[in-house]
């Protein structure tokens, strides 16, 4: 018994600590600069980007996002949505919660608000004429 007692304590210790890094991470997004593949103590937008997205709109042959958004503009804006400078807030969202082509609808239930709007800030970092 009194070992599960610890094992609680232990982890809500973690629990509180996970949760302190995640609202610090919000406060820096200079940290959007330094974005490594594993997330780990990356910003909220970046995480969620590598979670649902990456798979689709990262590097490589094999992604369909990547090689239609190539085909698309056939090189004069970055086929890596992570790479754009165009892209607006309110045209990502569009696109997440409706879909296109092969892209999935993702409800809310899926991607929350918070989520997808840390992801629309996130995919619009560089982009110096958003509102
Ligand atoms: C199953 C693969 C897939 C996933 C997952 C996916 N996408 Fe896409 N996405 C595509 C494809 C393919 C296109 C291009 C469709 C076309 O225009 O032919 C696209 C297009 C887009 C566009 C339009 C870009 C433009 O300039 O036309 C945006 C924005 C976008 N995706 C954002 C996202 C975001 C954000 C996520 C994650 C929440 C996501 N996508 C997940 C496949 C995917």
């Amino acid at each position: 018994m009194r070992n599960a007692g610890m094992r609680l304590a232990i982890a809500c210790v973690c629990l509180f600590a996970a949760q302190a890094a995640g609202a610090q991470e919000q406060r820096v997004p200079s940290s959007w600069t330094t974005a490594t593949v594993s997330g780990e103590g990356q910003p909220r937008g970046y995480v969620e980007y590598q979670r649902f997205c990456s798979m689709c709109h990262g590097e490589g042959a094999d992604k369909p996002g990547t090689m239609a958004l190539d085909a698309k503009y056939k090189g004069a804006i970055p086929a890596l949505l992570d790479k754009r400078t165009d892209l607006m807030p309110g045209l990502i969202k569009l696109y997440v919660r409706n879909g296109i082509t092969v892209m999935p609808t993702f409800r809310k239930t899926e991607i929350s608000d918070a989520d997808l709007n840390a992801i629309a800030a996130y995919l619009t970092r560089n982009n110096k004429s958003k509102p």
